[in-house]
This record gives structure tokens, C-alpha cells and sequence, in this order.
């Protein structure tokens, strides 16, 4: 039988996540879609409240894709109401209040699932397995280039948390994903140095962070909010048998040398482009652990320790000292 979903919120990535399901996942089906604007939404399937449509007896399992402060509200309810979630990152700006819903998912035995996406790439997911195999040895270092081409907009801005919460949590979740291990302290450098609506909302746009992991391993992650180039996505991780890397995906691999120097195709534009079948495989993953009681693949827990990372993130930068994990726990 067919998993019947409800998606609430139906933006940038509202909309990929209906197209997945509609167009591409047959064992599930959208049987109602909720967002507070009206002309967001698509003809043919049925419109509610988002609050209805948790309670709709017809809806198995929400996909929570409203703006961020809603995360939580929504995640409860679906609890009480016992349906699975599968819900956007991050699940809300306050550690507490993380901790408190994931304690009411905990209770009501619902399955919940976190969309960090980029764990389903197949390339990152290549090295996770050269990683596990014991292909790169003991992991000594990760490096992470993650770069918007432009900021989203200033209202976007306003309810994201902020970078390091809204943005460098895919990367803070992608080091602990590849290494497999705990990171205890996170150290932040950051600047605003765009201008434009990130300054307005207060923001910053330009970080490098290092974490350090439980052995002492290190990662170090630089963001910016905008790459001229486009959406530029690597990743290498180094250890005592080797280094893997991953390098941008483009359009086409083609390099044109000429008398004037050589020239190739700029990286994918955006996350919608760049992470295309990673959307897809998560929702898939996300189905089929729910049709066939599977664990979840990207926890709550999961969720929690991003987040965490994100605070000390935040904390590093504004007091310019090195944050130990242990001090932000809620
Ligand atoms: N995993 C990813 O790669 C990824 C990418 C982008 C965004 N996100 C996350 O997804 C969430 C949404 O981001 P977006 O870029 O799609 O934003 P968006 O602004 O494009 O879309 C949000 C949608 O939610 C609707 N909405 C607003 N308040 C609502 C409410 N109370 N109830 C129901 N609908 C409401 C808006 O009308 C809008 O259509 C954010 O939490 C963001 O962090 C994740």
C-alpha cells in the first residue's frame, strides 16, 4: 500500500521534495499539501492547514518544509497525533527545546528523520565507505568548501538562525557522517563581508571553523554565502593510508585550451541542481524505512549533535575562544 504524505510548506525545497514523490516514488503518494501562502501551492492535490492536516486520518507521515521557527510546533504535533516525520534542518534554533521534542518523538514512537541530504550523495557516500573499509587508515584531517553562489533573501535571513545554523550544519553533520566520530570542540572565525541583506539581517557570510574530534583528528570547514562561480561543494578526507577528495560536479567535464589560456564549465548553480538525486534518495530512504520499519538513517540524535555544533559555532565566534561541546549541552 501506498504511504500517504502531507507536506507542509511548499518553497524551494518543499517543491523538490513533491516533485520526488509525485513524480518519482511510487510506493508513496501526496495526499495533501498545507503552506500559509496560498499561490505556493499546486491545483490538483488537496489544500489544508498544516495543523488539519497533521490531524487528517488520510496523512501516515508528514514533510515538514515550513520556514525553520516552525520546525518544532509541527514535529510535536505530528508526534502526538502519531505520525512519522520526515522534517527540514534544522529542527529549531534552541538546543532545549530540540531536546525537548526529541524527547516527545522519543515517547510517542514515531519515526523522524532529519533531511541532511548531502549524506546521500553517491560521492560523499563513496568515500564515507573508502573511509569505513579502512581504505584512508586512521582519519586524520577532513576539509570542507561549501559556498552558496548568492544569499538567499532577507527574510529568509531573519527566521534561518543564522549561518552557521541555516547552512554550515550540512557541513558540521557531513564531518561527523564521514569520520564516523564525536566532535568535542569547535573553534570559529567569521566576517561579514557581502554587504547586502546579510548585513542587513546582522548576518555573517564568510567562516572557517575547526572542529576537533574525540582523538584529536581535526576537520576544518570554510562557508561563504556567496561564490561568484556558483554553488561550489568539496570535500577530502586525509588519514595515515591515504587522502580521498571530491571535487565539484559541473554540467560537463569538457576543458576548451585555446592561445588565451583553457576553459571548462562553472559548477553546478545550486543545492536544486548540484543535489538533484540526493533529494530523491533521502525521501526514498525515508519511505522505506517507515513502509517497512526500518531504523531511520539520519536521527534526531543526529539533528541534536548539528546543532550543538552550530551554538558553539556561534559562541566561538562572538567570544573568539575555542568551545568545548560539553559546555553548550543543554
Ligand atoms: N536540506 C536542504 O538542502 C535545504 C535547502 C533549503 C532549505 N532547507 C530548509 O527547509 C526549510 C524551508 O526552506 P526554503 O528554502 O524552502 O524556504 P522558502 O521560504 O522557500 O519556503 C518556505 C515555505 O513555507 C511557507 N510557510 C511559511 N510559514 C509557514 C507556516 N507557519 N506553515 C506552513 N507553511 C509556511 C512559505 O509560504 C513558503 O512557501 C528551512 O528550514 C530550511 O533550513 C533545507
Amino acid at each position: 500500500m501506498q504511504l500517504k504524505i502531507g507536506i507542509i510548506g511548499l518553497g524551494r525545497i518543499g517543491k523538490i521534495h513533491y516533485n520526488n514523490i509525485t513524480q518519482q516514488i511510487p510506493e508513496a503518494e501526496v495526499v495533501m499539501v498545507a503552506d500559509v501562502c496560498h499561490d505556493a501551492l499546486p491545483t490538483h492535490v488537496r489544500h489544508t492547514e498544516a495543523d488539519k492536516l497533521i490531524d487528517d486520518p488520510r496523512v501516515d507521515a508528514v514533510v515538514i518544509c515550513s520556514p525553520t521557527d516552525t520546525h518544532a510546533d509541527y514535529v510535536e504535533r505530528c508526534a502526538r497525533m502519531g505520525k512519522h516525520v520526515f522534517c527540514e534542518k534544522p529542527l529549531d534554533l534552541s538546543l532545549t527545546r530540540i531536546e525537548q521534542t526529541l524527547t516527545i518523538v522519543k515517547q510517542s514512537r514515531i519515526k523522524l528523520m532529519l533531511g541532511f541530504n548531502r549524506r546521500f550523495d553517491a560521492n560523499f557516500m563513496k568515500l564515507r565507505s573508502l573511509v569505513c573499509e579502512g581504505k584512508i587508515g586512521t582519519v586524520h584531517m577532513v576539509k570542507i568548501t561549501s559556498r552558496d553562489p548568492a544569499p538567499p533573501s532577507l527574510a529568509y535571513l531573519q527566521s534561518s538562525g543564522g549561518l552557521f545554523m541555516d547552512m554550515a550544519i550540512h557541513d558540521f553533520d557531513m564531518a561527523r557522517y564521514i569520520t564516523g566520530k564525536e566532535v568535542v570542540q569547535v573553534y570559529a572565525a567569521a566576517a561579514t563581508l557581502t554587504g547586502g541583506a546579510v548585513a542587513t539581517a546582522g548576518d555573517i557570510d564568510t567562516t572557517v571553523v575547526t572542529l576537533t574530534f574525540e582523538d584529536g583528528s581535526m576537520a576544518v570547514i570554510d562557508n561563504s554565502r556567496q561564490a561568484v562561480y556558483g554553488y561550489d561543494q568539496r570535500l577530502e578526507v586525509f588519514g595515515s593510508e591515504g587522502m580521498a577528495l571530491v571535487d565539484n560536479n559541473k554540467p560537463d567535464n569538457h576543458v576548451y585550451y585555446h592561445s588565451g589560456g583553457a576553459q571548462s564549465s562553472l559548477p553546478l548553480h545550486f543545492f536544486m541542481d548540484r543535489y538533484t538525486t540526493s533529494y530523491l534518495t533521502e525521501m526514498q530512504a525515508f519511505i522505506k524505512a517507515v513502509r517497512d520499519d526500518l531504523e531511520i538513517p539520519v536521527r534526531g540524535d543526529d539533528g541534536l549533535k548539528a546543532a550543538m555544533i552550530a551554538v558553539a559555532a556561534q559562541r566561538s565566534f562572538e567570544q573568539n575562544v575555542p568551545i568545548m561541546l560539553s559546555e553548550v549541552a543543554t
